[in-house]
Protein backbone atom coordinates (compact mmCIF):
# COMPACT_ATOMS: atom_id res chain seq x y z
CA UNK A 1 0.00 0.00 0.00
CA UNK A 2 2.88 2.19 0.86
CA UNK A 3 4.21 2.08 -2.93
CA UNK A 4 0.84 2.26 -3.90
CA UNK A 5 0.30 5.15 -2.02
CA UNK A 6 3.10 6.82 -3.28
CA UNK A 7 3.00 6.15 -6.55
CA UNK A 8 -0.37 7.15 -6.35
CA UNK A 9 0.69 10.50 -5.08
CA UNK A 10 3.77 10.60 -7.56
CA UNK A 11 1.34 10.26 -10.64
CA UNK A 12 -1.44 12.59 -8.53
CA UNK A 13 1.21 15.44 -8.73
CA UNK A 14 2.50 14.57 -12.40
CA UNK A 15 -1.12 14.72 -13.65
CA UNK A 16 -1.56 18.06 -11.42
CA UNK A 17 1.73 19.67 -13.18
CA UNK A 18 0.47 18.39 -16.37
CA UNK A 19 -2.87 20.54 -15.83
CA UNK A 20 -0.92 23.56 -14.60
CA UNK A 21 1.65 23.63 -17.51
CA UNK A 22 -1.60 23.62 -19.72
CA UNK A 23 -2.76 26.67 -18.17
CA UNK A 24 0.75 28.42 -17.78
CA UNK A 25 2.23 31.55 -19.74
CA UNK A 26 5.12 30.19 -18.49
CA UNK A 27 6.79 28.68 -22.03
CA UNK A 28 7.36 31.30 -24.08
CA UNK A 29 9.04 32.70 -20.39
CA UNK A 30 11.26 29.81 -20.48
CA UNK A 31 12.10 29.25 -24.60
CA UNK A 32 13.73 33.49 -23.84
CA UNK A 33 15.87 32.63 -20.92
CA UNK A 34 17.25 29.84 -23.04
CA UNK A 35 17.83 31.73 -25.85
CA UNK A 36 19.96 34.13 -23.07
CA UNK A 37 21.55 31.52 -21.94
CA UNK A 38 23.04 29.86 -25.47
CA UNK A 39 23.78 33.14 -26.05
CA UNK A 40 26.15 34.34 -23.07
CA UNK A 41 27.13 30.45 -23.35
CA UNK A 42 28.12 31.21 -26.97
CA UNK A 43 30.20 33.94 -26.30
CA UNK A 44 32.09 32.04 -23.67
CA UNK A 45 32.90 29.47 -25.42
CA UNK A 46 34.13 31.95 -28.45
CA UNK A 47 35.97 33.75 -26.21
CA UNK A 48 37.72 30.65 -24.05
CA UNK A 49 36.34 31.72 -20.62
CA UNK A 50 33.58 29.08 -20.07
CA UNK A 51 35.95 26.93 -17.56
CA UNK A 52 36.94 29.31 -15.44
CA UNK A 53 33.40 30.95 -15.12
CA UNK A 54 31.72 27.98 -14.43
CA UNK A 55 34.38 26.92 -11.43
CA UNK A 56 34.26 30.03 -10.05
CA UNK A 57 30.57 30.07 -9.92
CA UNK A 58 30.11 26.98 -8.70
CA UNK A 59 33.10 28.13 -5.54
CA UNK A 60 30.72 31.02 -4.76
CA UNK A 61 27.35 28.92 -4.84
CA UNK A 62 29.08 27.08 -1.98
CA UNK A 63 30.42 29.50 0.06
CA UNK A 64 26.86 31.09 -0.06
CA UNK A 65 24.83 27.91 0.81
CA UNK A 66 27.40 27.28 3.81
CA UNK A 67 26.57 30.77 5.27
CA UNK A 68 23.33 31.11 4.45
CA UNK A 69 22.89 27.04 6.54
CA UNK A 70 24.72 28.35 9.33
CA UNK A 71 22.63 31.28 9.83
CA UNK A 72 20.17 29.60 9.78
CA UNK A 73 21.21 26.81 12.68
CA UNK A 74 22.39 29.98 14.64
CA UNK A 75 18.86 31.60 14.70
CA UNK A 76 17.24 28.12 16.33
CA UNK A 77 18.61 29.33 19.97
CA UNK A 78 17.39 33.19 19.74
CA UNK A 79 13.57 31.70 18.43
CA UNK A 80 11.10 32.50 21.38
CA UNK A 81 7.84 33.17 19.48
CA UNK A 82 6.53 30.63 16.97
CA UNK A 83 6.97 32.34 13.73
CA UNK A 84 6.19 30.62 10.51
CA UNK A 85 8.52 32.00 8.22
CA UNK A 86 11.52 30.80 10.83
CA UNK A 87 9.90 27.55 10.93
CA UNK A 88 9.93 27.15 7.20
CA UNK A 89 13.24 28.57 6.79
CA UNK A 90 14.97 26.02 9.22
CA UNK A 91 13.00 23.13 8.30
CA UNK A 92 12.97 24.05 4.10
CA UNK A 93 10.01 23.40 2.19
CA UNK A 94 11.02 19.11 2.13
CA UNK A 95 12.24 18.73 6.09
CA UNK A 96 9.09 19.83 7.45
CA UNK A 97 7.37 16.52 7.43
CA UNK A 98 10.62 14.52 7.50
CA UNK A 99 13.66 15.64 9.63
CA UNK A 100 12.64 13.87 12.70
CA UNK A 101 15.07 11.17 12.53
CA UNK A 102 14.07 8.29 14.67
CA UNK A 103 10.69 10.06 15.35
CA UNK A 104 9.10 9.96 12.52
CA UNK A 105 5.95 8.38 11.81
CA UNK A 106 5.66 5.22 9.35
CA UNK A 107 2.01 5.40 7.44
CA UNK A 108 0.57 2.57 9.67
CA UNK A 109 1.43 3.04 13.06
CA UNK A 110 -0.59 0.38 14.02
CA UNK A 111 -0.24 -3.03 12.63
CA UNK A 112 -3.57 -4.98 10.90
CA UNK A 113 -3.87 -8.40 11.35
CA UNK A 114 -3.24 -8.90 7.50
CA UNK A 115 -2.18 -6.01 6.25
CA UNK A 116 -5.25 -4.36 4.72
CA UNK A 117 -5.49 -1.36 3.28
CA UNK A 118 -8.17 1.44 2.40
CA UNK A 119 -9.32 1.55 -1.23
CA UNK A 120 -9.28 5.23 -1.48
CA UNK A 121 -5.79 6.86 -3.34
CA UNK A 122 -4.59 10.48 -2.56
CA UNK A 123 -6.57 11.29 -6.39
CA UNK A 124 -9.68 10.57 -4.61
CA UNK A 125 -8.89 12.30 -1.86
CA UNK A 126 -7.83 15.39 -3.61
CA UNK A 127 -11.27 14.73 -5.76
CA UNK A 128 -12.99 14.72 -2.23
CA UNK A 129 -11.09 18.04 -0.83
CA UNK A 130 -12.30 19.88 -4.03
CA UNK A 131 -16.00 18.99 -3.65
CA UNK A 132 -16.00 19.38 0.33
CA UNK A 133 -14.53 22.68 0.18
CA UNK A 134 -17.68 24.26 -0.75
CA UNK A 135 -20.12 22.39 1.68
CA UNK A 136 -17.73 23.47 4.54
CA UNK A 137 -18.00 27.13 3.61
CA UNK A 138 -22.09 26.66 4.31
CA UNK A 139 -21.64 24.82 7.55
CA UNK A 140 -23.99 26.31 10.41
CA UNK A 141 -20.91 26.45 13.31
CA UNK A 142 -18.80 28.93 11.88
CA UNK A 143 -16.67 29.26 15.26
CA UNK A 144 -16.69 25.57 16.54
CA UNK A 145 -13.92 26.11 18.88
CA UNK A 146 -13.55 22.49 21.05
CA UNK A 147 -14.97 20.93 18.08
CA UNK A 148 -13.67 19.51 14.61
CA UNK A 149 -11.87 21.92 12.26
CA UNK A 150 -11.10 21.29 8.77
CA UNK A 151 -8.87 18.76 8.53
CA UNK A 152 -11.22 16.22 10.39
CA UNK A 153 -14.34 17.66 9.10
CA UNK A 154 -13.06 16.77 5.66
CA UNK A 155 -11.81 13.63 6.66
CA UNK A 156 -15.18 12.03 8.53
CA UNK A 157 -17.14 13.58 5.38
CA UNK A 158 -15.01 11.54 3.15
CA UNK A 159 -14.99 8.16 5.23
CA UNK A 160 -19.00 8.22 6.02
CA UNK A 161 -19.27 9.56 1.95
CA UNK A 162 -17.14 6.16 0.65
CA UNK A 163 -18.50 3.52 2.99
CA UNK A 164 -21.83 5.06 2.61
CA UNK A 165 -23.21 3.16 5.61
CA UNK A 166 -26.87 2.30 6.54
CA UNK A 167 -26.79 3.91 9.91
CA UNK A 168 -24.25 6.27 11.48
CA UNK A 169 -23.53 6.63 15.49
CA UNK A 170 -21.66 9.40 16.55
CA UNK A 171 -20.76 9.63 20.38
CA UNK A 172 -19.96 13.12 21.57
CA UNK A 173 -21.68 15.70 19.21
CA UNK A 174 -21.05 19.21 21.31
CA UNK A 175 -23.13 21.94 19.62
CA UNK A 176 -24.02 19.48 16.76
CA UNK A 177 -21.16 19.80 13.48
CA UNK A 178 -20.29 16.49 13.08
CA UNK A 179 -23.70 15.74 13.16
CA UNK A 180 -23.67 18.13 10.30
CA UNK A 181 -20.55 16.62 8.50
CA UNK A 182 -22.09 13.28 8.87
CA UNK A 183 -25.74 14.77 7.39
CA UNK A 184 -23.21 16.50 4.48
CA UNK A 185 -22.32 12.69 3.75
CA UNK A 186 -25.33 10.86 3.69
CA UNK A 187 -28.61 13.33 3.66
CA UNK A 188 -30.89 10.48 3.69
CA UNK A 189 -29.32 8.35 6.35
CA UNK A 190 -30.60 7.64 10.23
CA UNK A 191 -28.09 8.79 12.45
CA UNK A 192 -27.68 7.90 16.12
CA UNK A 193 -26.34 11.20 18.22
CA UNK A 194 -25.22 10.37 21.95
CA UNK A 195 -24.26 13.36 23.94
CA UNK A 196 -24.95 14.53 27.45
CA UNK A 197 -26.11 18.12 26.65
CA UNK A 198 -28.41 18.04 23.93
CA UNK A 199 -27.37 20.29 20.74
CA UNK A 200 -30.25 22.12 21.25
CA UNK A 201 -29.23 23.93 24.15
CA UNK A 202 -26.69 25.42 22.33
CA UNK A 203 -28.95 27.22 19.86
CA UNK A 204 -30.35 29.81 23.13
CA UNK A 205 -26.55 31.27 23.43
CA UNK A 206 -25.54 30.89 19.27
CA UNK A 207 -24.89 28.63 16.21
CA UNK A 208 -25.77 24.84 16.59
CA UNK A 209 -27.20 22.14 14.83
CA UNK A 210 -30.06 19.72 16.16
CA UNK A 211 -31.09 17.14 12.77
CA UNK A 212 -34.28 15.93 11.76
CA UNK A 213 -33.37 12.43 10.99
CA UNK A 214 -31.61 11.84 13.58
CA UNK A 215 -32.45 9.68 17.56
CA UNK A 216 -30.79 11.59 20.87
CA UNK A 217 -29.30 9.87 23.18
CA UNK A 218 -28.57 13.36 25.23
CA UNK A 219 -29.96 14.99 27.81
CA UNK A 220 -31.69 12.93 30.42
CA UNK A 221 -32.02 10.53 27.55
CA UNK A 222 -28.54 10.32 28.13
CA UNK A 223 -26.75 6.76 28.27
CA UNK A 224 -22.78 5.81 27.60
CA UNK A 225 -21.90 4.17 24.31
CA UNK A 226 -21.02 1.06 26.74
CA UNK A 227 -24.28 0.59 28.28
CA UNK A 228 -27.03 1.03 25.37
CA UNK A 229 -28.36 -2.30 24.42
CA UNK A 230 -27.11 -2.13 21.32
CA UNK A 231 -28.68 -5.48 19.61
CA UNK A 232 -32.29 -3.66 20.70
CA UNK A 233 -31.45 -0.39 18.89
CA UNK A 234 -30.59 -2.09 16.37
CA UNK A 235 -33.90 -3.91 15.74
CA UNK A 236 -35.87 -0.87 16.36
CA UNK A 237 -33.49 1.06 13.86
CA UNK A 238 -34.20 -2.44 11.38
CA UNK A 239 -30.39 -2.79 11.03
CA UNK A 240 -29.21 -6.35 11.25
CA UNK A 241 -25.86 -6.26 9.52
CA UNK A 242 -23.69 -4.44 11.83
CA UNK A 243 -21.12 -3.76 9.05
CA UNK A 244 -23.00 -1.57 7.80
CA UNK A 245 -22.82 0.65 10.59
CA UNK A 246 -20.40 3.37 10.94
CA UNK A 247 -19.29 4.50 14.68
CA UNK A 248 -17.57 7.97 14.99
CA UNK A 249 -16.12 8.32 18.83
CA UNK A 250 -15.19 12.04 19.89
CA UNK A 251 -16.29 11.90 23.16
CA UNK A 252 -12.71 11.47 24.71
CA UNK A 253 -12.99 8.49 26.56
CA UNK A 254 -10.40 5.67 26.18
CA UNK A 255 -10.10 4.40 23.11
CA UNK A 256 -9.24 1.12 24.28
CA UNK A 257 -12.49 1.01 26.45
CA UNK A 258 -14.47 2.03 23.35
CA UNK A 259 -12.76 -0.57 21.11
CA UNK A 260 -13.83 -3.13 23.40
CA UNK A 261 -16.94 -2.16 24.18
CA UNK A 262 -17.76 -2.05 20.65
CA UNK A 263 -16.81 -5.33 19.34
CA UNK A 264 -18.53 -6.69 22.13
CA UNK A 265 -21.52 -4.90 20.46
CA UNK A 266 -20.31 -6.46 16.73
CA UNK A 267 -19.77 -3.08 15.37
CA UNK A 268 -16.95 -3.43 12.78
CA UNK A 269 -16.33 -0.11 11.29
CA UNK A 270 -15.05 2.98 13.31
CA UNK A 271 -13.44 6.19 14.01
CA UNK A 272 -11.84 8.04 16.22
CA UNK A 273 -11.70 11.63 15.87
CA UNK A 274 -8.67 12.48 18.56
CA UNK A 275 -6.13 10.04 17.86
CA UNK A 276 -3.31 11.75 20.21
CA UNK A 277 0.01 10.92 20.02
CA UNK A 278 2.23 9.86 22.52
CA UNK A 279 2.69 12.07 25.97
CA UNK A 280 -0.39 14.61 25.01
CA UNK A 281 -4.43 14.41 24.92
CA UNK A 282 -6.55 13.47 27.58
CA UNK A 283 -7.84 10.00 26.86
CA UNK A 284 -5.68 7.07 25.90
CA UNK A 285 -5.21 6.28 22.14
CA UNK A 286 -4.89 4.05 19.38
CA UNK A 287 -1.73 5.97 18.27
CA UNK A 288 -0.46 6.02 21.92
CA UNK A 289 -1.13 1.92 22.29
CA UNK A 290 0.47 1.10 18.74
CA UNK A 291 3.68 3.49 19.98
CA UNK A 292 6.14 0.18 20.85
CA UNK A 293 9.63 -0.40 20.06
CA UNK A 294 9.01 -2.84 17.25
CA UNK A 295 7.25 0.14 15.68
CA UNK A 296 9.39 2.04 12.93
CA UNK A 297 9.02 5.98 14.71
CA UNK A 298 7.82 4.24 17.97
CA UNK A 299 9.14 3.97 21.13
CA UNK A 300 10.94 6.59 22.96
CA UNK A 301 13.80 7.41 24.92
CA UNK A 302 13.82 9.29 28.07
CA UNK A 303 17.59 9.75 28.61
CA UNK A 304 18.34 13.70 28.47
CA UNK A 305 21.32 13.95 26.33
CA UNK A 306 19.77 11.35 23.05
CA UNK A 307 19.51 12.25 19.97
CA UNK A 308 15.59 12.05 20.34
CA UNK A 309 15.52 14.36 23.44
CA UNK A 310 17.94 17.05 21.11
CA UNK A 311 15.74 17.07 18.19
CA UNK A 312 12.24 17.32 20.25
CA UNK A 313 13.10 20.11 22.00
CA UNK A 314 14.32 21.94 18.87
CA UNK A 315 10.96 21.04 17.22
CA UNK A 316 9.16 21.87 20.70
CA UNK A 317 9.94 25.80 19.60
CA UNK A 318 8.14 25.58 16.79
CA UNK A 319 4.75 23.49 16.85
CA UNK A 320 2.66 24.10 19.81
CA UNK A 321 1.78 20.28 20.18
CA UNK A 322 5.43 18.66 20.72
CA UNK A 323 6.75 17.41 23.51
CA UNK A 324 9.63 17.36 25.15
CA UNK A 325 11.80 14.27 26.93
CA UNK A 326 11.11 16.42 29.79
CA UNK A 327 7.05 16.43 29.42
CA UNK A 328 7.22 12.64 27.70
CA UNK A 329 8.52 10.79 30.94
CA UNK A 330 7.16 10.29 34.04
CA UNK A 331 9.05 8.79 36.70
CA UNK A 332 11.07 5.59 35.93
CA UNK A 333 10.88 6.52 32.63
CA UNK A 334 7.99 6.04 31.83
CA UNK A 335 6.99 7.63 28.07
CA UNK A 336 4.02 5.30 27.36
CA UNK A 337 0.86 6.91 27.39
CA UNK A 338 0.66 10.37 28.75
CA UNK A 339 3.98 10.06 30.84
CA UNK A 340 2.91 6.37 31.88
CA UNK A 341 -0.68 7.20 32.22
CA UNK A 342 -3.83 5.54 30.67
CA UNK A 343 -5.87 8.66 30.33
CA UNK A 344 -9.62 8.31 30.66
CA UNK A 345 -12.56 10.93 30.09
CA UNK A 346 -11.39 14.18 29.74
CA UNK A 347 -8.48 13.01 31.74
CA UNK A 348 -11.09 12.72 34.62
CA UNK A 349 -10.15 9.48 35.76
CA UNK A 350 -6.57 8.21 34.81
CA UNK A 351 -4.14 5.41 36.30
CA UNK A 352 -0.59 4.55 36.12
CA UNK A 353 0.13 1.59 34.37
CA UNK A 354 3.47 -0.38 33.69
CA UNK A 355 5.04 -0.57 30.72
CA UNK A 356 4.37 -4.42 29.98
CA UNK A 357 0.68 -3.48 30.36
CA UNK A 358 1.02 -1.10 27.79
CA UNK A 359 2.93 -3.72 25.60
CA UNK A 360 -0.32 -6.39 26.00
CA UNK A 361 -2.83 -3.83 25.43
CA UNK A 362 -0.96 -3.43 21.60
CA UNK A 363 -0.50 -7.35 21.25
CA UNK A 364 -4.35 -6.94 21.64
CA UNK A 365 -5.06 -3.84 19.48
CA UNK A 366 -3.42 -5.58 17.72
CA UNK A 367 -5.21 -8.94 17.39
CA UNK A 368 -8.45 -7.11 16.74
CA UNK A 369 -7.58 -4.82 14.23
CA UNK A 370 -8.40 -5.69 10.22
CA UNK A 371 -7.54 -1.84 9.12
CA UNK A 372 -5.62 1.28 10.46
CA UNK A 373 -5.63 4.36 8.28
CA UNK A 374 -4.39 7.24 9.64
CA UNK A 375 -6.43 10.53 8.07
CA UNK A 376 -3.12 12.55 6.25
CA UNK A 377 -3.51 16.52 7.01
CA UNK A 378 -4.86 18.26 4.43
CA UNK A 379 -1.91 20.74 3.35
CA UNK A 380 1.41 21.30 4.58
CA UNK A 381 2.22 23.94 7.54
CA UNK A 382 3.63 26.44 5.00
CA UNK A 383 0.39 26.44 3.28
CA UNK A 384 -2.31 26.50 5.68
CA UNK A 385 -0.16 28.30 8.37
CA UNK A 386 -1.11 25.89 11.04
CA UNK A 387 1.28 26.06 14.43
CA UNK A 388 0.04 23.51 16.89
CA UNK A 389 0.42 19.44 15.51
CA UNK A 390 4.56 18.73 14.71
CA UNK A 391 4.38 17.45 11.05
CA UNK A 392 7.09 15.15 11.59
CA UNK A 393 4.45 13.04 13.98
CA UNK A 394 1.95 13.49 11.14
CA UNK A 395 1.92 11.40 7.55
CA UNK A 396 2.86 13.20 4.78
CA UNK A 397 -0.14 15.77 3.88
CA UNK A 398 -2.61 15.19 0.83
CA UNK A 399 -1.53 18.98 -0.10
CA UNK A 400 1.93 18.85 0.06
CA UNK A 401 3.98 22.32 0.75
CA UNK A 402 5.47 24.17 -1.87
CA UNK A 403 2.41 23.42 -3.75
CA UNK A 404 0.27 26.63 -3.38
CA UNK A 405 -1.39 26.32 -6.58
CA UNK A 406 -3.01 22.93 -5.95
CA UNK A 407 -4.08 24.55 -2.91
CA UNK A 408 -5.66 27.63 -4.22
CA UNK A 409 -7.29 25.51 -7.09
CA UNK A 410 -8.69 23.71 -4.46
CA UNK A 411 -10.57 26.37 -2.72
CA UNK A 412 -8.50 26.12 0.79
CA UNK A 413 -6.86 29.73 0.64
CA UNK A 414 -10.48 30.93 1.27
CA UNK A 415 -10.36 29.33 4.48
CA UNK A 416 -9.60 31.22 7.72
CA UNK A 417 -6.09 29.39 8.35
CA UNK A 418 -7.32 28.80 12.23
CA UNK A 419 -9.69 25.84 10.86
CA UNK A 420 -6.03 24.09 10.35
CA UNK A 421 -5.28 24.11 13.70
CA UNK A 422 -7.25 20.69 15.16
CA UNK A 423 -5.43 18.23 13.22
CA UNK A 424 -4.89 15.20 15.52
CA UNK A 425 -4.19 12.21 13.50
CA UNK A 426 -8.26 10.97 13.35
CA UNK A 427 -7.81 7.41 12.06
CA UNK A 428 -10.26 5.11 10.33
CA UNK A 429 -10.25 0.96 11.69
CA UNK A 430 -12.10 -1.91 11.19
CA UNK A 431 -11.89 -4.56 13.63
CA UNK A 432 -12.94 -8.31 14.22
CA UNK A 433 -13.15 -10.79 16.49
CA UNK A 434 -9.07 -12.33 17.27
CA UNK A 435 -10.23 -15.71 15.52
CA UNK A 436 -11.64 -13.99 12.40
C1 LIG B 1 -14.95 17.55 21.54
S1 LIG B 1 -16.61 17.57 21.85
C2 LIG B 1 -17.32 16.91 20.40
C3 LIG B 1 -17.20 17.80 19.23
C4 LIG B 1 -18.09 17.49 18.07
N1 LIG B 1 -17.95 16.15 17.60
C5 LIG B 1 -17.79 18.47 16.95
O1 LIG B 1 -17.21 18.07 15.95
O2 LIG B 1 -18.10 19.62 17.07
C6 LIG B 1 -16.80 16.27 23.00
C7 LIG B 1 -18.22 16.00 23.37
O3 LIG B 1 -18.28 14.76 24.07
C8 LIG B 1 -19.31 14.88 25.03
N2 LIG B 1 -19.17 13.78 26.01
C9 LIG B 1 -18.62 13.77 27.24
N3 LIG B 1 -18.72 12.53 27.78
C10 LIG B 1 -19.34 11.76 26.87
C11 LIG B 1 -19.72 10.41 26.82
N4 LIG B 1 -19.47 9.57 27.83
N5 LIG B 1 -20.35 9.95 25.73
C12 LIG B 1 -20.61 10.76 24.69
N6 LIG B 1 -20.25 12.06 24.67
C13 LIG B 1 -19.63 12.54 25.74
C14 LIG B 1 -19.10 16.27 25.59
O4 LIG B 1 -20.23 16.70 26.28
C15 LIG B 1 -18.84 17.03 24.29
O5 LIG B 1 -20.05 17.48 23.75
Amino acid sequence: MLARVLSMRRGAHTEEEDELDEHSQDDSKTRKHLSIATRITNYFTRTGYLCPTIITAIIILIITSYFLQSRDLLCVSSISSFDRLSRTRFFGLDGLDSDFGALGVPWYLCRSKHGKTVEWTTKDLLQGLEEFVPIYETRPIKNNMYGMGFDHSFGLWFITRWLKPDLMIESGAFKGHSTWVLRQAMPNTRIISITPRHPEKYLKKGAAYVDGNCTYFAGKDFVDFGSIDWSTVMKKHGVSDLSRVLIFFDDHQSELKRLKQALKAGFTNLVFEDNYDTGTGDHYSLRQICDQFYIQGGGHSCFEDSDEARVRSVRKKFWEKAVDTQELCGPGESWWGVRGYMRDDFNHTNKPISYSQHFQNSRYVESILDLYWELPPVAGPSLTHQTRYDPARAPSPIVEDGRFRLFQRLGLSRLEPSVFNGYTQMVYVQISDKES
